[in-house]
């Protein structure tokens, strides 16, 4: 049987900056709309507060923050809670970028925060709703990376069916 198989490779590009202030003016407005959103984490048993901004296309930006419950897998992502807010709210915008930031012990994390997978699923599915890239920058204390599409953070995207 002749052999077929081919070994491939993914590569993912992204920005990394040590400071907002490399960031475009945009970019920067919203790490700072996602390290605004932590005041609204509530996250009485993880204590780990996580904020998220979204920017709509119109250039609205809408924050969420992590919301936890005493039934554990009834609470939800800051990130989540981000977009289903801008996506109920704003139903004909785009998601063009979402920023998010982790705080612990009331420090901003020194480590870019990493989005679950389920938050990536959503993410992938508003940017395949607007047809455009959607860019993701995870703030970091120590570092900020910039995503230019969701598929750089979810490869093989589960997309429909
Ligand atoms: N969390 C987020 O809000 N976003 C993520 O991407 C990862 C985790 C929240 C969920 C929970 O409230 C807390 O962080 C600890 O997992």
């Amino acid at each position: 049987m002749p052999v077929t198989m081919v070994r491939k490779e993914l590569r993912i590009g992204y920005d990394e900056y040590t400071s907002v202030e490399e960031m475009s003016a945009e970019d920067r407005a919203l790490c700072r709309a996602a390290v605004e959103a932590l005041e609204g984490a509530y996250a009485p048993y993880s204590h780990f507060h996580v904020g998220a901004a979204v920017r709509l296309s119109d250039g609205t930006l809408v924050k969420g923050a992590n919301q936890e419950n005493a039934a554990y897998p009834s609470g939800l992502c800051a990130e989540r809670t981000a977009m289903f807010a801008a996506g109920a709210a704003h139903p004909d915008q785009d998601m063009v970028s979402i920023a998010v930031a982790a705080r612990q012990d009331g420090r901003l994390c020194s480590e870019p925060a990493a989005p679950c997978g389920a938050c990536r699923q959503v993410m992938a599915q508003y940017q395949t709703k607007s047809g455009k890239p959607m860019s993701v920058i995870l703030v970091g204390a120590n570092r900020i990376l910039k995503f230019a599409r969701v598929d750089d953070i979810l490869p093989l995207i589960f997309d429909s069916i």
